[in-house]
């Protein structure tokens, strides 16, 4: 998608090639994390077309070059990469940021966060507002690992941002970055639960368990139960949840599942129980929030045979 630069009420000539929207108009509306394209409201700082070209080629954490900030950057490579040890006190359950974020954020294919620090401050749907990157994380730590925020002047969040931004080297503030969101499903089939119970039992177990309790953050996290994200996590939508496991697992065989099958996977997955997020009533304060979010409710309408997915799934 290009985006449209609208809304700018002022602009900063940087460089001679890039122009900085310096003021976001507070009325702008549109979702987050490529959850709805179509939008034609501006969401991220506009950029005009020059700032546009992103390459993915972020650099290695071997080649963290001497210097004062080298410590901080290998230790927010910790903090991403195993979580719940590095930061055991801030997280609810056995995930790393990795277990999702696959490869510490620079795996290209499962929700990289490569070149996320070029795209925040950013306006989320779901939160109604104007988020910065500190306080991005933050919804990840409250959600997908179902812990506890940092303090926003932590050592913590200084150090995985000055890891985001060391991975995010040569990205343009504001640039399309085409390896995010491709972990979402756009069109979800309506899916057969027992058809993904089987396919987990033949694919999955190894890995993630008969019982989704995992067998490590890094090697098979869980998938619920109470050492999973919690239902307010991205993770805990349809399309999400549908997309990341078509685009990335069974691993070592990543690509090889339909839609058809990412879906009824997905379904099972999402319909045993999770921990509960309290906010729900609290997020998309503006509309706009989409149906499927597998919450309590609709796990027991599985189980009792009265979910209709036709209207789960009509917002994807
Ligand atoms: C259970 C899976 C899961 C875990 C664990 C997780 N995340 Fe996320 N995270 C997601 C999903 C899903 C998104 C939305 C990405 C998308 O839609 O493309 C996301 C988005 C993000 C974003 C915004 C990305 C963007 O492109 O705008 C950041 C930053 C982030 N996560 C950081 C973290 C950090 C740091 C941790 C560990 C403390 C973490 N996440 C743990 C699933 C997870
Ligand atoms: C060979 C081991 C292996 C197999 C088999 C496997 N996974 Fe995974 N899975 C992983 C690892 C490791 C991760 C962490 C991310 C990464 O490293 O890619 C992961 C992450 C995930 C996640 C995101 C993390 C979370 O807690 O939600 C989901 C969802 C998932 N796998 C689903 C599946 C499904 C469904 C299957 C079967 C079709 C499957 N996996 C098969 C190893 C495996």
């Amino acid at each position: 998608m290009k985006p449209i630069v609208a809304g700018v009420a002022g602009t900063v000539l940087l460089a001679g090639t890039l122009f900085v929207g310096a003021v976001i108009s507070d009325k702008i509306l549109g979702d987050a994390n490529g959850e709805s394209k179509e939008s034609a409201e501006q969401t991220k700082i506009p950029t005009t077309a020059a700032a546009q070209s992103a390459v993915y080629a972020p650099p290695s954490i071997e080649e963290v070059p001497d210097g004062p900030m080298k410590e901080t950057i290998l230790n927010g490579y910790e903090l991403v990469n195993n979580t719940h040890v590095a930061a055991d006190e801030y997280v609810g359950n056995q995930l790393s940021c990795t277990s999702c974020h696959a490869g510490a954020g620079i795996d290209e294919q499962a929700a990289s966060l490569v070149g996320v620090t070029a795209n925040y401050p950013q306006y989320i749907a779901r939160s109604g507002d104007v988020v910065t990157i500190e306080e991005r994380i933050n919804g990840c730590m409250v959600r997908s690992m179902n812990g506890k925020k940092f303090d926003m002047n932590s050592e913590e969040l200084e150090a995985m941002v000055s890891y985001f931004t060391y991975i995010s080297e040569g990205v343009p503030i504001g640039a399309e970055r085409e390896w995010a969101g491709t972990s979402t499903m756009k069109n979800v089939p309506i899916p057969d639960v027992t058809n993904g119970e089987e396919l987990y039992a033949q694919s999955c177990i190894t890995c993630h368990a008969v019982d989704g309790s995992g067998t490590g953050a890094n090697t098979g996290p869980a998938l619920w139960g109470e050492n999973s994200f919690n239902d307010g996590a991205g993770m805990a939508r349809m399309s999400k949840m549908a997309g990341y496991i078509k685009t990335n697992m069974p691993i070592g065989a990543a690509g090889t599942l339909t839609d058809q099958d990412a879906a009824d996977l997905a379904a099972y997955i999402l319909s045993q129980d999770r921990p509960e997020w309290a906010n729900h009533d609290k997020d998309w304060p503006n509309g706009g929030r989409p149906n499927d979010i597998m919450n309590k409710e609709k796990r027991e309408q599985v189980k009792n045979g009265t979910i209709d997915w036709e209207k789960v799934l009509s917002t994807n």
